[in-house]
């Protein structure tokens, strides 16, 4: 095979002036003569910071990255991205992905490398920067940084995130005392790592491994796990090969590669956000994937990875019991993975996969034993989300998948925050929460408030979900029937922006229906006097970001994102 040209050697090659001048000025990080000599650069793309706690061992990874990378006779040089931390970053993290895609894609092409290895592990860290290298399509592998261990609690095993929304709705009803509760937070997240409930990291974690980016067994080992610091070394020899190969990333994410996700996500049990991170990795690199799809090719799919928040077990488990290597070979045996989608490692998906055993039936469920059978978001349609809506059927209620309410509309979050605990509110739990003007433009970022708590008066007879609508988004590591992702949401005028206290709302999921029982003049008179509202800032990011980010079903992406334009620097001054 010839080798291809480098593009690092468009810096470093040569006896000119300007060779002299980036070789002399990078010796100043002690690197000797022969660092330059036609070796592959490796960009390590570094998301480390303690700021974002889940990826605060990422200083760790990286060096096991590097020494992968000079076993393998490349160049590692370690570069940072912005961080984004979903337990501190606000309003939202989802608000700066594409922020950050553009640092990771810029940073990508503007420099002098020829494969880039992606540190990635808090929610947005890994879309993020999937996006951004995406549009660069140089040879690219995502190295996650694994999850915490289990929380422990008074021998109780605590999922990141799932319990916090248990416990604070046990704390609103007397259930458990405030003491008991900041207690449990100790235990909730003692190593590091990111949430290890199957939350958006552990998820998009899972998607890296079923989309044939990362290596396998990349979505579950523990973060503290040396195995991870293995899989990390491994990665950063591979990445090297890749570079020789030129396996750059449009190898790998081909449509069949989503298709694989898809139903990887399904047979997970993973989260909804997957559904944006998904559509907008695929718009930059030109695959033309679409809402429907995740409908299509997830709908047989059934859950069988029994873990929080839809089930009952975590990360640890997971990985004990064979990982995600155990549900993509089942998925292949059952005729539902396109085994031939190549992966990384030069291999098939099918070929990685083939011998993987579960050692636990009780996490990694057979198929006769699903948790759910019918594990894949769900597409909803009807005259109150013309443009689609997911829901999440492992985490809703069974009985209110087919349910016709009164609905309660919350104008917005804060009005939501103002009238929820008043105990004149008229609600019971047949009524249908309607929350509005969450969605992308609405509440920029589309905050993660989706699964909006229960009234305390419902809550009290010991009702635990009901039906919640709306434009928004839900942390991974939440639960309920709630309909989700509402197209087009109501700060553009959608259907959403006028629904009314009282009006009857009809889910039914069986058949991908959400309605509203209005008539599309009365809709129309509605909206009339509809006004959209400001914008969150007059200038700077939030106002770009405002003006150009796409809805949900475009992924969220900024519309002049999608696309892959290549690592070729269009211009340079030497
Ligand atoms: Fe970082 Fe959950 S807060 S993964």
């Amino acid at each position: 095979m010839t080798k291809p040209k480098l593009r690092s050697q468009g810096w470093f090659g040569g006896t000119g002036t300007h060779a002299t001048m980036h070789r002399s000025w990078m010796k100043n990080e002690g690197l000797p003569p022969d660092s330059f000599d036609g070796r592959p650069v490796i960009g390590i793309c570094n998301t480390f910071s303690e700021l974002t706690p889940c990826n605060a061992h990422f200083r760790q990874i990286a060096e096991k990255v590097r020494r992968g990378v000079l076993e393998a006779g490349g160049l590692p040089l370690e570069f940072p991205v912005m961080s984004l931390g979903e337990s501190n970053l606000r309003p939202t993290a989802m608000l700066f992905r594409n922020l950050a895609s553009m640092d990771v894609e810029e940073s990508i092409r503007g420099n002098p490398i020829d494969g880039v290895v992606l540190l990635v592990g808090c929610d947005k860290t890994t879309p993020a920067l999937m996006m951004g290298a995406a549009s660069c399509d140089l040879p690219t592998i995502a190295v996650s940084g694994g999850p915490m261990l289990n929380g422990r609690f008074r021998g109780e095993q605590l999922g990141s995130g799932t319990h916090v929304w248990r416990f604070s709705e046990d704390v609103k009803v007397g259930k458990m005392s405030v003491a008991d509760f900041m207690e449990a937070e100790a235990g909730m997240a003692r190593s590091p790592g990111h949430c290890m409930t199957m939350g958006t990291a552990s998820t998009m974690a899972s998607m890296v491994e079923s989309l044939g980016m990362g290596m396998p067994g990349n979505a579950a080992i523990p973060a503290v796990d040396s195995r991870r610091a293995v899989l990390a070394q491994l990665a950063g020899r591979r990445i090297v090969e890749m570079v020789h190969e030129n396996l750059v990333m449009s190898k790998v994410l081909t449509r069949q590669a989503f298709e694989n996700a898809i139903r990887a996500n399904a047979a997970i049990g993973g989260s909804t956000n997957a559904v944006i991170h998904l559509l907008a990795i695929a718009g930059r690199v030109g695959v033309d994937l679409t809402l429907d799809d995740w409908d299509k090719f997830g709908r047989d799919v059934p859950t069988i990875v029994d873990l929080m928040p839809s089930g009952r077990f975590l990360m640890e488990e997971f990985y004990y019991a064979g990982g995600l290597p155990v549900v993509l070979r089942m998925l292949s045996e059952a005729g539902l993975l396109n085994k031939d989608a190549l992966t990384v490692n030069g291999r098939t998906i099918g070929e990685n996969n083939a011998d993987a055993e579960n050692f636990n039936e009780e996490v990694i469920r057979p198929f006769d034993k699903a948790l759910t059978r019918d594990g894949g978001v769900m597409i909803l349609r009807g005259n109150l989300v013309p443009g689609g809506a997911v829901i999440k059927p492992s985490a809703a209620t069974p009985a209110l998948m087919r349910h016709r309410g009164r609905a309660v509309v919350f104008e917005t979050i804060e009005h939501y925050h103002e009238r929820i605990n008043d105990p004149a509110l008229d609600i019971d739990e047949t009524c249908v929460m309607v929350l509005k003007n969450c969605g992308p433009r609405g509440y920029p970022g589309m905050a993660e408030v989706g699964n909006m708590g229960l009234p305390p008066k419902v809550l009290k007879k010991g009702i635990t979900d009901m039906v919640r609508i709306s434009d928004a988004r839900m942390s991974g590591t939440a639960y309920g029937t709630v309909v989700l992702h509402a197209v087009p949401e109501a700060a553009l005028g959608g259907p959403l922006a006028v629904v009314r206290d009282g009006d009857m709302i009809s889910l039914d999921a069986a058949n991908r229906s959400l309605s509203i029982e209005l008539t599309d003049e009365q809709l129309a008179e509605r909206l009339k006097g509809w006004e959209p509202p400001p914008p969150p800032m007059t200038g700077g990011y939030q106002k770009l970001y405002f003006d150009h980010v796409l809805q949900a079903d475009r992924g969220c992406d900024l519309d002049f994102l999608p696309g892959t334009r290549g690592a070729a620097v269009p211009r340079h001054s030497h």
